[in-house]
């Protein structure tokens, strides 16, 4: 596995410090009112386990899950929701965390979905920015660490459905993934 990378972008111990900020700040912004976490399947999960954990004021969990890349590195603008959300967040604070923001059309579509079932409010949060690759000008409320115009992995997020058991946030070797 580690063959494949070619250098480590983020340590676990900067991730952690970025996502203790993050909770910090979401537990002052939402105290008092009725949050929900919706995790965005699968490259968030690891991401939204460490982010309620740092969250201080009482928060229902939920997840959706959608098709974004399949198995290439490029977006293909197409959205598939293969399982949506339990909870009804009708007049409920929503916030979407998802594990790297890249040509933001999967939020994009995301956001239109759930402003749709009359939340009190729709807001962003992503562990990752990769702002270079952006197609469209979907705001990120709650923005962690700004990546290159690179493929990253770990942490959650895979090439292939590997390497989200890496620790750290580790750029991939560009050999791996124009590999036929
Ligand atoms: P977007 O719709 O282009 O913003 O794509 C978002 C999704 O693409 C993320 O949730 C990831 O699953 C995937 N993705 C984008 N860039 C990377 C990357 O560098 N590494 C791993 N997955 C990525």
């Amino acid at each position: 596995m580690l063959k494949d990378i070619e250098r480590v972008l983020y340590t676990q111990d900067e991730i952690r410090e970025m996502v203790h900020k993050m909770g910090k700040q979401i537990s002052s912004d939402y105290a008092g009112l009725e949050l929900v976490l919706v995790g965005v399947l699968k490259g968030g999960f690891i991401f939204l386990a460490d982010l309620i954990r740092s969250i201080s004021i009482p928060v229902s969990l939920d997840f959706i899950s959608v098709s974004s890349y399949g198995h290439s590195t490029s977006s293909s603008g197409i959205v598939r929701i293969i399982k949506d959300i339990d909870i009804d967040v009708k007049n409920k604070h929503v916030i979407l965390v998802e594990d790297i923001v890249d040509t933001g059309l999967t939020l994009n579509h995301l956001k239109g979905l759930f402003l749709s079932r009359q939340p009190a409010g729709v807001k962003i949060c992503s562990a990752f920015d990769k702002p270079c690759r952006r197609q469209t000008d979907i705001a990120i409320d709650y923005k962690g660490l700004e990546v290159p115009d690179q493929f990253i992995v770990g942490y959650g997020l895979d090439y292939k459905e590997k390497y989200r058991n890496l620790p750290d946030i580790c750029i991939l070797k560009s050999e791996v993934y124009s590999e036929k």
